[in-house]
């Protein structure tokens, strides 16, 4: 399938420009923002690649990585990313809020609607999504979407030097498509 663009009570969902430049670096190079992820915050040129990438894959013919820009309804301020990857053989659905946008429910929000794009547009099987689990704010989003946690992999993924650079667990979460449904249906 082509990329599309979405909506959700509060988001817009839309293809990244490299107009989002300025906004894109300024999470993916800071340190706060990027605690908790693989690696060391990104300098320019990574900035540069993730955004050449997201683009490219929102022209293809057929879209393997849904990468949207997520902005505000109300003002339409880029306030973070929400992903679909790895189509079709292993989706996983992640999520990233520029700081000034924590704790609002923003990231709930899009985790719901990358499992309403996977399941109902796309009408996927299983979907996945990780984190380390020193991430309470990303695996709580798995857990309130409805996602079973599968897996704790003990030392497997090295914190950046806001960690200390030490060996940290990671979680794997999981739903199926039927999980979903019946959620959906006892609403
Ligand atoms: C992880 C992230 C997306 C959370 O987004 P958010 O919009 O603040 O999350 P929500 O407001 O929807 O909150 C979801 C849950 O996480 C909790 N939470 C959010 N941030 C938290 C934090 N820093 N510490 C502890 N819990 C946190 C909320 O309290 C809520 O749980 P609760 O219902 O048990 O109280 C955001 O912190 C972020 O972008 N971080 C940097 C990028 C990142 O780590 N992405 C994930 C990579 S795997």
């Amino acid at each position: 399938m082509r990329f599309i663009e979405l909506a959700s009570e509060r988001l817009r969902y839309r293809k990244f420009k490299n107009d989002d430049f300025a906004v894109v670096f300024d999470w993916l190079s800071n340190s706060e923002n990027m605690k908790y992820r693989r690696g060391e915050p990104r300098n320019e040129a990574d900035v540069r690649g993730y955004l050449n990438w997201a683009i490219a894959n929102a022209d293809a013919e057929e879209c393997k990585n849904f990468e949207f820009a997520v902005v505000l309804k109300t003002d339409n301020s880029l306030i973070g990313a929400a992903t679909l990857m790895n189509l079709p053989d292993d989706p996983e659905i992640g999520w990233t809020l520029h700081r000034n946008y924590w704790r609002h429910g923003y990231g709930t929000e899009i985790g719901r609607t990358m499992l309403r794009l996977g399941f109902d547009t796309l009408a996927l099987r299983r979907i996945i999504a990780g984190c380390n689990a020193l991430n309470r704010g990303s695996y709580r989003i798995m857990e309130l979407i409805g996602m079973r946690r599968e897996a704790r992999f003990i030392k497997a993924q090295r914190g950046g030097s806001a960690l200390g650079n030490k060996w940290c667990d990671r979680l794997q979460y999981a739903i199926l498509q039927e999980e979903w449904k019946t959620a959906e249906d006892a609403k």
